[in-house]
């Protein structure tokens, strides 16, 4: 049978930083949904990536001493394992930085030039880097950046432009046209009344101040606009503009894409434009999600305020940390994050409703016929309720994650749950157990509930993909138990078998709990602080201005090296002995990635002769060698022409 496929993504990430809860929360959603999909039998194709190009990440990386891929790569490594951790079931994963993408980008890039729809023109303008944003006067907020309120940057360079603004009525139609493109439909006036009937204007969409990007293979010096970088990720992964399309022609277009609120513009404005532009087909719906809020602000590492998934995964596990950013925030709306609000759903939802269910269950069952149900059962007069309901419950939860909306369909499923709970105290089982002539009744409640779990444990998968499996082992349900096997009420087998197992979700003493988070909460704020502080030092240095006697402080020389060699055990220092004048000094210097002792010997250089010693990796450095760095390039300091070493430089 040729199965029908589901294409989902999420948002590429920039590895700018270790992720947090906010962007596990945008994964988690389009995961769950890339579960419930395959469950009902799609072809699922579920992309996550990272958005590794632009000037925010270039600058990040020159911060830390390292070269732009060097970064990424690091944190690349971290998103991967944190997805793992997380249970993140993606098909594929795409790095902007992979060959296959930087071609496909460079030949649609091309394609569009040659098609008349990107011009050359100049750029002068308004530039967010931290959103990688262009932006106009007018668009601006007090001054500042309308998506996230820092400063902007005066840009003015030679740049290419997409023509944008001619497709303002053909995206306005499509809006207006297929209300299924944009959801939440609250979404939908935004675009419409803030971007679109304003009138569109064309979009720079190259860069000439920095390095770190695509390059346009016509124009040397010209980088590719990120966002253009960026959103082509949903179809060159596919092997769009590559020698197989196999996958683009089976999965394009997008099912959908699931994106935060504040990209939704870029999604279904220039997203949509470049596609037609390219004559491509557009994606089916865009999905904007709304903001884990936490202490009332979106969160974010420069304000100091975000929560470590990682940490929240390892102390509460993966499927309480996933159930409650499904089942607390309305998929579409803001939500607030607390601490407080995750330790009440594990212990009331988890610990007490579910949990319980699943112990006192399996429990009577143990203690009542010796761990298996004998097949004589009899039905209660509430069975037929409880049935009606279970069905009705698997009809509603199937609507709602078919709208994408997890928390109605967790809700829907713990109602059920806590119908179940309740149908254990009207029954009363421990009453039925008493008396010898009641066996074939009390056999039949606890049927209702072993198999009212096992249709439980099919429903909660997409969201908890753990937990079903400590469930069923449990119920003495071996394997995976088919989406389909819902719908039918007594599907397991009458003599179930069950095995006692520990609490699925142990409760949480609050206070304690909360003292500890709190510790370590201050921890992780005494650390962003340190670094905090170290990059203020170093924007200081890089800003403020000096007077004349300040300059006066430093005492630099023209120094002749007479050998260099490498510093034992470091692949970054080189020491050499520096002549300035009538003395000869010990220098080390962190140049090893660009020079060879070779390279250097018998060069004339810039020295530092006030500094005070130091010794680096145990070798004592008397002074320091200037040097240029640009991105991942550095250069010596020199004078121009030949002087005296030990020349005064001033
Ligand atoms: O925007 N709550 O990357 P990004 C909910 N590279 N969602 C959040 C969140 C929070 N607190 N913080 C972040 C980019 N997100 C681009 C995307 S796609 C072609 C390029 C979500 O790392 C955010 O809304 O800044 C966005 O959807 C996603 O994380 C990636 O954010
Ligand atoms: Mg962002």
């Amino acid at each position: 049978m040729n199965k029908e496929k589901f294409y989902i993504t999420t948002p590429i990430y920039y590895p700018s930083d270790k992720l947090h809860i906010g962007h596990s929360y945008c994964t988690v959603a389009t995961d769950a949904m890339a579960r419930y999909k395959r469950a009902r039998g799609y072809d699922v194709m579920f992309l996550t990536g990272t958005d590794e190009h632009g000037q925010k990440i270039e600058r990040i990386a020159n911060e830390h001493g390292v070269t732009p891929k060097e970064y990424v790569d690091e944190i690349v490594k971290s998103v991967k394992e944190l997805w793992k951790l997380m249970n993140i079931s993606y098909d594929r994963y795409i790095r902007t930085t992979d060959d296959y993408h930087v071609k496909a980008v460079q030949k649609i890039f091309r394609a569009l030039y040659d098609k008349g729809e990107i011009y050359k023109d100049e750029y002068e303008g308004l530039y967010c880097t931290p959103c990688e944003s262009f932006f106009t006067e007018k668009d601006l907020v007090d001054g500042k950046c309308p998506d996230c309120g820092r400063p902007v940057e005066k840009v003015k360079e030679e740049s290419y432009f997409f023509r944008l603004s001619k497709y303002t009525d053909r995206i306005i139609k499509l809006l207006e046209d297929h209300p299924e493109f944009l959801e939440p439909a609250s979404r939908r006036n935004e675009m419409i009344n803030n971007f679109l009937k304003p009138g569109l204007k064309d979009l720079c969409v190259s860069r000439t101040s920095f390095k770190w990007g695509i390059p346009v293979d016509f124009d040397e010096g010209h980088i590719v606009y990120v966002w253009v970088d960026a959103l082509s990720n949903y179809i060159t992964a596919m092997g769009y503009g590559s020698d197989d399309e196999s996958d683009f022609n089976k999965y394009w277009p997008a099912d959908v894409h699931v994106v935060g609120k504040e990209i939704v513009r870029f999604h279904t404005i220039i997203w949509p434009a470049i596609l037609m532009a390219l004559d491509l087909p557009l994606p089916k719906k865009i999905f904007g999600h709304g903001w884990l809020i936490i202490d009332g602000g979106k969160m974010s590492k420069s304000k100091g305020n975000v929560v470590d998934p990682v940490y929240l995964c390892e102390k509460y596990g993966v499927d309480a940390v996933r159930y409650f950013l499904l089942r607390e925030i309305a998929f579409g709306q803001d939500g607030n994050f607390t601490n407080e609000a995750l330790i009440s759903r594990i212990n009331s939802d988890l610990a007490n409703d579910f949990g319980n269910l699943l112990s006192r269950t399996v429990g009577m069952i143990d203690r009542y016929f010796g761990g298996t149900l004998p097949a004589e059962q009899k039905e209660n007069a509430l069975d037929k309720e409880i049935k009606a309901l279970c069905a009705q419950t698997v009809k509603n939860v199937e609507k709602y994650y078919d709208d994408m909306l997890f928390s109605d369909a967790l809700s829907e499923i713990w109602t059920f749950i806590r119908r179940l709970n309740k149908y254990i105290d009207e029954t009363a089982p421990w009453v039925m157990a008493k008396d010898e002539s009641r066996k074939a009744e009390l056999a039949g409640v606890l049927y209702v509930l072993a198999e009212g779990l096992r249709i439980v444990s099919i429903l909660i998968e997409p969201c908890m993909p753990n937990t079903p499996k400590l469930c069923r082992t449990q119920l003495g349900i071996a394997g995976e138990e088919a989406w389909d096997s819902a719908h039918t009420f007594g599907l397991l087998p009458r003599e179930v078998s069950v095995t006692k197992g520990e609490a699925i979700f142990p409760r949480i003493d609050v206070k304690k709990e909360l003292a500890a988070i709190e510790k370590e909460a201050e921890k992780k704020a005494k650390e962003a602080k340190k670094t905090e502080k170290k990059t203020e030092k170093k924007a200081e240095k890089e800003n403020k201005e000096i007077n004349i006697d300040d300059f006066g402080k430093v005492v630099m020389k023209v120094g002749k090296i007479l050998e260099c060699r490498r510093v034992e055990n470091s692949d970054k220092l080189l020491v050499s002995q520096v002549k300035i004048g009538s003395e000869v000094r010990q220098i080390v210097s962190g140049i090893a990635k660009w020079y060879s002792p070779e390279d250097i010997t018998g060069k004339k250089v810039v020295v530092i002769t006030n500094l005070k010693a130091v010794k680096l990796r145990g070798v004592l450095s008397q002074g320091m060698l200037l040097a240029a760095s640009s991105g991942d390039e550095l250069k010596l300091v020199s004078v121009d022409g030949d002087i005296e070493d030990g020349a005064v430089i001033s």
